[in-house]
């Protein structure tokens, strides 16, 4: 408890040496949440909690003020809200699955004596937690302080004797209030929205510190490119364009974009500023004038690889906004050359590129662009050429010309982590190797395979547009989510698209994301080769990369490596993955070691040999021995061969108890001996025609 006492004290000075103390937050504008109006009485917690990281909504849009805290949940948003800290040793709550998201939020707790567990190894995870739990919970959390005996609520005798002290505390210091009749309700549940208002009023108590960020929020993905545009920017009402969607710079940092084939990056405010020009005057006088850093929602996870990168503000009050100063002082770039560009309306560059050669002293900082803001908005043209002739003169068009892409020996290693079940791709996101497959299921097994699978610890999904299943996977997502099993950004969604769509790509790209009912995809991949159109649909998803709508990208169904190197030469990023049928009979072993120039990591679609072909590999000789060796099943067999192999595997399946056999493969191995006589059942046959 000491531990984490002093970790929020060393924040708390951190925070206020670096300026980063902020204003408590006054009435909410826009949520951000659909189903949490501005004048709800639970908004402004619920913000400022999804905005410090202390509880991420339960989907892109909704909030679901209403679900009811479970123990599990309320364990994994207060280690978050601790950081996450390392834990060792395990409670062995029965209750408490090794794989379960809350996992290490439940033992930190146990080991923390912030939540006990029942004394009968039930750690009690899928029980509502009570309102007199939660003022125990939090006051133990909170190092169990002295508190004076307060006015007693009317029902006082019901509250429980250990919750006691705790709830006297609660009241003494605002946390929790009573109920209409001076009742505490001390069984009484408590909801999501309860819980918001609670910890945003014990974690802002006396100061306006921003605790610690989410540390697992996803690193925003620049690969494919050694040029990055970063840049801020604001849609809104501004000076002289009126209300725009789009702002100025963003305008001007995506001709930069395509013309450069340069990854763009948003440097975006954790906490979004206001669309009113004459507010934004104001918010930016005061940043300015306590030289504040504001948070950035976003990071560049893989800046060492970029030589150029472009950096693009508008201009406010004569100088760059606050928050580019963030980014300049979070990034070293060193080595780099770096082109600022700004928009104004009438400022030029304000005396920033002296700003940023002093703050970038090992950088070569080139001549910056300037333009007007109102030339970016209403004449592209005038632009567009404004920017091709100041790239033209910095010598970037002609020193990293818009190439398609070329094998590089640089990008992340394939190497499976087989403890946590995760790989590294090429663009430096990380993505689960074992996932749950939903080809033939209907929208309703879909919603019920996913969701059992969630539930049982897969991160990792696989549909597709012709499956016509993915508004059932996206049902199954949410209820997952609702039910506090996963958030979002835990989870790895991927999608394909079919070859009828290869000629209209962004249509099918919106209309998969309506379809699941999803902001963003993690993966989405072209179904199967089709030379006449693949590459127009690849670029799609470029282009959708570029907006945020897609992570990553890859192929399907590409056999040879002809093929495959026929679209990643006419194509900018490289395949993250490719996904293959492979299995014990057909090892893609070839196609394996030319993807190694890549980076591209192979997935196999039938794991277990197809259709037809199962029974026939849970029957081999082979993979039966090896399993009676093991006590495992023949499936859970060739499951572990492909991870150990290096094929993410995405076994498909609408049985309950499958899926959960299937992922229950993380406590053996293979030896050597057993990979290489399965490796020696390769016939180099494919099962199935498609
Ligand atoms: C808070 C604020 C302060 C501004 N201050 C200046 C300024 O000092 N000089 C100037 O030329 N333009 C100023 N502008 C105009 C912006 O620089 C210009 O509209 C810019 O193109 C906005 O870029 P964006 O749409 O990418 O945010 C200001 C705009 C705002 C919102």
């Amino acid at each position: 408890m000491k531990n984490i006492k002093r970790l929020y004290a060393i924040i708390l000075t951190l925070a206020l040496a670096m300026g980063l103390c902020v204003p408590a937050m006054a009435a909410v504008e826009d949520t951000g949440f659909s189903d949490v109006t501005a004048d709800a009485w639970y908004a402004e917690a619920a913000v400022w909690c999804r905005d410090n990281g202390i509880m991420s909504g339960t989907s892109g849009t909704a909030f679901s003020p209403d679900t009811t805290m479970t123990r599990a949940m309320l364990a994994a948003v207060l280690y978050r809200a601790a950081g996450s800290p390392a834990v060792t040793g395990s409670a062995d709550f029965s209750d408490v699955a090794a794989n379960a998201y809350y996992n290490r939020a439940a033992n930190w707790a146990s080991a923390n004596g912030i939540i006990s567990g029942y004394g009968n190894r039930r750690f009690g995870s899928n029980d509502p937690v009570t309102r007199e739990q939660i003022a125990a919970i939090l006051w133990r959390y909170d190092g169990s302080p002295a508190a004076g005996r307060g006015t007693d609520f009317a029902d006082e005798s019901s509250i429980a004797s250990y919750a006691g002290q705790a709830v006297d505390w609660a009241r003494a210091e605002g946390i929790i209030s009573g109920m209409d009749g001076n009742r505490f309700v001390p069984q009484g549940q408590a909801t999501r929205a309860q819980v918001a208002v609670i910890l945003h009023r014990y974690l802002t108590r006396g100061t306006a510190v921003t605790p610690p960020a989410d540390t697992t929020q996803p690193g925003h993905d620049t690969s494919g490119s050694k040029i990055l545009i970063a840049y801020f920017s604001r849609a809104g009402e501004n000076y002289n364009v009126g209300v725009v969607e789009k702002g100025n710079t963003a305008i001007v940092a995506e001709m930069i974009a395509e013309k450069t084939g340069g990854n763009l990056f948003e440097i975006r405010p954790t906490t979004p500023y206001p669309s009113d020009y004459n507010e934004m005057l104001e918010i930016a006088r005061q940043e300015s004038s306590q030289n504040a850093r504001p948070e950035m929602a976003d990071s560049v996870t893989n800046m060492a690889d970029y030589d150029v990168v472009f950096l693009g503000y508008p201009i406010w009050n004569g100088d760059m906004p606050m928050i580019v100063y963030n980014f300049l002082e979070t990034y070293d770039l060193s080595g780099k050359t770096v082109l600022p560009f700004s928009t104004n309306e009438g400022s030029g560059l304000a005396g920033t590129q002296g700003t940023i050669t002093s703050k970038c002293s090992n950088a070569t900082v080139l001549d910056g662009l300037a333009m007007r803001g109102q030339t970016a908005q209403n004449d592209r043209s005038a632009a567009e050429q404004a920017v091709e002739s100041w790239l033209k003169d910095s010598g970037i068009l002609d020193r990293t010309p818009s190439t398609p892409n070329t094998p590089s020996q640089n990008t992340s290693s394939t190497d499976f982590d087989l403890e946590k079940g995760t790989v590294t791709l090429n663009n430096g996101i990380e993505m689960p190797i074992l996932g749950i497959g939903t080809y033939t299921l209907s929208n309703q097994q879909a919603e019920n395979s996913v969701y059992w699978a969630l539930r049982d610890g897969y991160r990792l999904i696989d549909t597709a547009r012709i499956y016509g299943n993915e508004e059932g996977v996206g049902r199954g997502i949410q209820r997952a989510i609702d039910e506090g099993l996963v958030t979002r950004e835990e989870i790895f969604v991927t999608t394909k698209m079919w070859t009828s769509d290869f000629g209209n790509g962004a249509t099918a790209i919106d209309a998969s994301l309506r379809r699941l009912n999803l902001d963003y995809i993690d993966l989405m991949i072209l179904h199967h080769s089709q030379p006449s159109n693949d590459v127009d649909a690849y670029k799609s998803m470029e282009q959708a990369v570029s907006e945020g709508k897609l992570r990553s990208i890859g192929l399907s169904n590409y056999y040879t490596a002809e093929d495959f190197d026929r679209l990643v030469n006419a194509t900018t990023i490289t395949p993250a993955l490719l996904q293959n049928e492979t299995h014990p009979h057909y090892q893609s072993t070839a196609m394996k070691e030319h993807l190694k120039q890549y980076g591209t990591v192979l997935e196999s679609w039938f794991p277990l040999g197809g259709r037809g072909h199962t029974q026939e590999l849970f029957n081999d000789p082979t993979i039966s021995s090896i399993a009676a060796a093991h006590g495992k099943t023949s499936a859970q067999v060739l499951l572990r061969w492909h991870l150990q192999a290096g094929n993410i595997a995405i076994p498909g399946s609408s049985n309950e108890a499958h899926i959960a056999e299937n992922f229950d493969i993380f406590d053996f191995e293979l030896t050597d001996a057993e990979m290489q006589r399965i490796a020696a059942m390769d016939q180099n046959r494919r099962h199935a025609s498609y």
